[in-house]
């Protein structure tokens, strides 16, 4: 049985290893998919959307389909980039997210996201929510408020940390992060550093690298994926 696949992005072909998600293959051939969720290493739970492609004209997030011969994956498209900034748009219009105060500005992926998809404005009503911060955990912040609900720490916590400190309850729109209470959440945690937002944050930590000195100051979320491949760029 073959070990690689042969399929075109944009038309482009690339080759890609069987297993792999469309995300991952597209991202080792130099190509970005904006993603919220999905996280190398860790389970793809196709939760956020934003990774949303065309395959063989069918809409679909590409961080939980795999690859197969053949397959024509649309990445780029101006309706593709509408529904990415929709997605992103409802985000921040559903949670509390005040970028000048917050500890992960410049690091945050959601706030890097916007400006990359040239998001200057919300189109959708600001919902306000009443949300608390859970301050209890001795070295954690958790910030109800900028959570997301990716999913990516609760994944961490079962597969990486094998621990499961942290679960969802509630459903719809009271679905909620919660530490479990059962195993303590500890800084070394992978679970604690996935975060996309500024959602889970360590104390005593914050401010040691300055405004304009972060991840996203300096490039792009997605550069050091399209550096592999200068010649394509997604918008
Ligand atoms: S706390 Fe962060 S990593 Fe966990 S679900 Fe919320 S946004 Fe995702
Ligand atoms: S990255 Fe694919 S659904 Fe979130």
């Amino acid at each position: 049985m073959p070990e690689e696949v042969t399929l075109t992005i944009d038309g482009k072909k690339i080759t890609a290893k069987i297993g792999q998600s469309i995300l991952e293959a597209a991202e080792e051939n130099g190509v970005y998919i904006p993603h919220l969720c999905a996280l190398q290493e860790l389970h793809s739970t196709g939760a956020c959307r934003v990774c949303m492609v065309r395959i063989d004209g069918r809409y679909s997030a590409s961080c939980t389909q795999p690859v197969s011969d053949g397959l024509q994956v649309e990445v780029e498209s101006d309706e593709l980039l509408e529904i990415r900034k929709m997605i992103v748009e409802m985000l921040f219009a559903e949670g509390n997210h005040f970028c000048p105060c917050c500890e992960k500005s410049g690091n945050c992926e959601l706030q890097a996201l916007a400006y990359r998809l040239g998001i200057d404005s919300v189109r959708f009503p600001y919902q306000f929510p009443q949300r608390e911060v859970d301050a209890e955990h001795p070295d954690v912040f958790i910030d109800h408020n900028r959570c997301i609900l990716c999913g990516r720490c609760v994944e961490a916590s079962r597969n990486a940390d094998h621990k499961t400190a942290l679960e969802f309850i509630g459903r719809g729109k009271n679905k909620r992060l919660a530490v479990t209470g059962i195993v303590d959440l500890d800084r070394a945690d992978k679970a604690v550093s996935v975060c996309p937002v500024g959602a889970i944050l360590l104390k005593r930590q914050a401010f040691q690298v300055p405004l304009g000195q972060r991840r996203f100051d300096h490039e792009p979320i997605g550069a050091e994926v399209e550096s592999r491949n200068p010649e394509v760029r997604t918008p």
